[in-house]
């Protein structure tokens, strides 16, 4: 069974990244035709996406958690060019050399072995093929909340956190691990969200998701009861939804080629 507050978490994710993000993958040449992975997919919300804006593509999702496929099957069902299966990111089974681009989003900072899905990705693209890597960076999450401890949130868990394999601080790392698994041409592209450039309502959104799903655990990585960690997050939700506050999400996009010709 899929889990309520990070299908909406991905929904209100997407929602507010896709109008920016849409442009920088027709920059950066996602290719037009062929074949297009969406690795660690989820609900599906940006593969759906793609495959309605580049029709002539073949889109193929491919998460290890059946609850997120089968709300991304339901979601997608009739879009002809977008298809969903089951695989591990670091075994996916693909052929080698297949794809025309890979992505991954949201994904690298919470699993404890980056390097081997990006070594997986690698292998299936086609030589110069496009990898698209949407990282996160906790530390680039900013709130002009009225209480600073409420904004120190995702850097006084990032030491427990760390422990257990996630790292909030995984954006910053992504541009070296992508050059170390061997990609050419790597570049670092910000989106950012802020009140400029999206809904305060859907950043509002997300906050709560995060919290409605995320306070127990991050309750007991800090070592204090739940209510603290929901108080940080109200607080957080507070400041995005005042006119007055700034909130801002800086989100480094690293993207990079797959070693030998490029044919873009
Ligand atoms: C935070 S979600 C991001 C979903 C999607 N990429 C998006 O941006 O909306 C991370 C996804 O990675 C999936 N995942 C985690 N480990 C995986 C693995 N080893 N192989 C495939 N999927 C994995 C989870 O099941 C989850 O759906």
């Amino acid at each position: 069974m899929e889990d309520p507050t990070m299908v909406g978490t991905l929904a209100a994710q997407a929602e507010m990244i896709w109008p920016l993000e849409r442009p920088l993958l027709e920059s950066l040449g996602l290719p037009e035709r062929g074949t297009v992975l969406d690795l660690c997919c989820g609900t599906g919300e940006v593969a759906g996406r793609i495959a309605r804006a580049w029709p002539a593509l073949t889109v193929l999702g491919i998460d290890l958690f059946e609850g997120h496929l089968g709300v991304a099957r339901r979601a997608h069902a009739g879009v002809r060019n977008l298809s969903f299966a089951a695989g591990d990111a670091r075994a996916t089974g693909l052929p080698a050399g297949s794809q025309g681009a890979v992505l991954l989003r949201h994904v690298l900072h919470a699993l404890p072995w980056p390097e081997a899905v990006l070594t997986e990705a690698q292998r299936v693209l086609r030589p110069g093929g496009l990898l698209y890597v949407l990282a996160e960076d906790y530390q680039g999450l900013f709130f002009d909340a009225e209480d600073a401890e409420h904004a120190r949130l995702f850097v006084d868990v990032r030491p427990a956190l760390l422990a257990r394999g996630t790292d909030l601080f995984h954006g910053r790392t992504a541009f070296r691990q992508v050059r170390a698994a061997g990609f050419q041409d790597v570049r670092v592209h910000s989106l950012v969200l802020d009140p400029g450039t999206v809904e305060r309502g859907t950043f509002a959104r997300m906050l709560r998701y995060w919290r409605d799903g995320y306070d127990a655990f991050l309750a007991e990585s800090l070592g204090v009861p739940p209510e603290r960690v929901r108080a940080r997050f109200d607080g957080l939700i507070a400041a995005a939804e005042d006119p007055e506050r700034y909130v801002g999400w800086w989100i480094p996009v690293v993207a990079g080629r797959a070693p030998g010709p490029s044919h873009r």
